[in-house]
C-alpha cells in the first residue's frame, strides 16, 4: 500500500483520481494509513 501510494504520488502509477488523493500525504501519513489499514481484522 505504501508503494501504491508513493507511485500515485509521482505519477508513475495510472490513476484517475488516486494520484491527486495521494499527493495529500507525507511518506509518514502514507505509512500511518498503511499500518492502521493492516491492523483491521
Ligand atoms: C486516504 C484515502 C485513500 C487511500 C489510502 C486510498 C488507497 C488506494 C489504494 C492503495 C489503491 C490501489 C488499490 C489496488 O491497486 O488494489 C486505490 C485505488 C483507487 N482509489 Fe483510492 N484511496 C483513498 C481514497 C480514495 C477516494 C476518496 C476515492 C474516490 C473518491 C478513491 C478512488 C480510487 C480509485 C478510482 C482507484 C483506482 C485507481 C484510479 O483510477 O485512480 N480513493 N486507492
Amino acid at each position: 500500500m505504501v508503494a501504491a501510494m508513493q507511485a500515485y504520488r509521482g505519477g508513475q502509477r495510472p490513476a484517475t483520481v488516486m494520484d491527486r488523493i495521494a499527493k495529500g500525504f507525507s511518506d509518514d501519513e502514507i505509512k500511518a494509513i498503511a499500518a492502521w489499514f493492516a491492523a483491521q481484522r
